[in-house]
């Protein structure tokens, strides 16, 4: 197959996004709003975003933090906790505040301190979200400390999801961030209403990269990165084709001396580099005709949204990553692959 030197796809979407508060989604929000036209926004804030009021007041500051000329809509999640409560769900989502639920197990990430104790201690709202057909997003690992932290994604399929979609076979589930072999088995064999997101992260680098000539803290993140035949499969499974597989960075933005630190916190701010590193991992996989599907396709058709009516376009021209960005009132956040070259970058007009 002769060289492609270019490749024009639909406005991707972001299905899962960190755009923080304040300051900090001041500062990393046009590094989305800019490619994206679309993005599923995370409810871990400190405070976590369990309530409708809270949600609607985050999704004002969102549009407000937009630069000037960027077209971009986030789309709303509720954090699901034991006390949430199912018509409060349906109520959001039928008045177009809630795109999706979040869970988070409690304590497996950065603020999930009130995530949820058990599926039972939920069922009332998930039976609920079942049957107005409201998408369940699931950090998918287990939380007991005396399993390996490689192993947690594969427990939790066996011990939680399993089970939840044989009490609940019509729930939409997204499984975020899949990391495993046995997660990308799933989805291939699984049900149309069963789909994952994929960060870059995860199909790019396997766990060698947290310890590669040292400790790499930019590289750790949750679920952690896992052996090369998790990263390997997961890469097969979504260049397949697999219309269950869509785009998800779970850019996660934290301050340089957090991530730099002796109990350094968990994610990579990803959103300046995704696309590329995407492109990359699509072109080694000799699957640049499938890559609009993941970015741009994929997803609307799981959420029933159009497909973006804009394009962008990929250039085969180096894009060097920088070594920090500056973030005004906050200081510095370094990104993924910092100082790194990757082979495609974003055409600017
Ligand atoms: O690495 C991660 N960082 N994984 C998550 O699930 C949460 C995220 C964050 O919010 O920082
Ligand atoms: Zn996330």
């Amino acid at each position: 197959m002769s060289e492609r030197l270019s490749i024009t796809i639909k406005k991707p979407d972001d299905w899962h996004l960190h755009l923080r508060d304040g300051e900090m989604l001041k500062g990393v929000l046009p590094y989305s709003s800019l490619d994206y036209a679309r993005a599923i926004i995370m409810p871990n804030l400190v405070k976590p975003l369990k309530r409708l009021p809270d949600i609607i007041a985050y999704q004002e500051r969102v549009l407000a933090a937009l630069p000037v000329g960027h077209r971009f809509t986030p789309l709303m999640t509720a954090y699901l906790s034991d006390d949430t409560v199912a018509s409060e769900i349906v109520e959001g989502y039928q008045h177009g505040i809630l795109k999706a639920v979040k869970l988070y197990p409690a304590h497996a990430t950065t603020n999930s301190a009130h995530g949820v104790s058990s599926i039972s201690a939920v069922l009332p709202v998930l039976e609920s979200m079942q049957k107005h057909g409201i998408a369940l997003l699931i950090h998918g690992e287990v939380t007991d400390s005396s399993v390996d932290v490689f192993e947690r994604e594969a427990r939790f399929l066996d011990t939680v999801l399993l089970p939840l979609m044989k009490l609940l076979p019509e729930l939409k589930i997204v499984l975020e961030h899949v990391t495993t072999t046995e997660a990308a088995d799933l989805i291939m064999d699984g049900p149309a209403n069963l789909a994952a997101t994929v960060t870059p992260q995860h199909i790019f680098l396997n766990r060698n990269a947290l310890f590669q000539g040292g400790l790499r803290p930019h590289n750790y993140c949750l679920p952690i990165l896992k052996k090369e035949q998790h990263r390997a499969r997961l890469m097969q499974a979504v260049t397949s084709g697999c219309q269950r597989f869509f785009l998800g960075t779970d850019s996660a933005p934290h301050e340089k001396h957090r991530k730099e630190s002796a109990c350094g916190c968990a994610g990579a701010f990803n959103a300046p580099v995704a696309l590329s590193v995407y492109a990359q991992v699509f072109e080694q996989a000799n699957a640049l005709d499938k890559l609009e599907a993941f970015t741009s396709i994929n997803g609307p058709k799981f959420y029933q949204v159009p497909v973006n009516d804009e394009s962008i376009t990929l250039l085969k021209k180096n894009y060097v990553v920088p070594n920090s960005i500056a973030i005004a009132g906050i200081g510095e956040v370094i990104p993924f692959l910092a100082g790194e070259t990757l082979s495609w970058s974003i055409k600017r007009e």
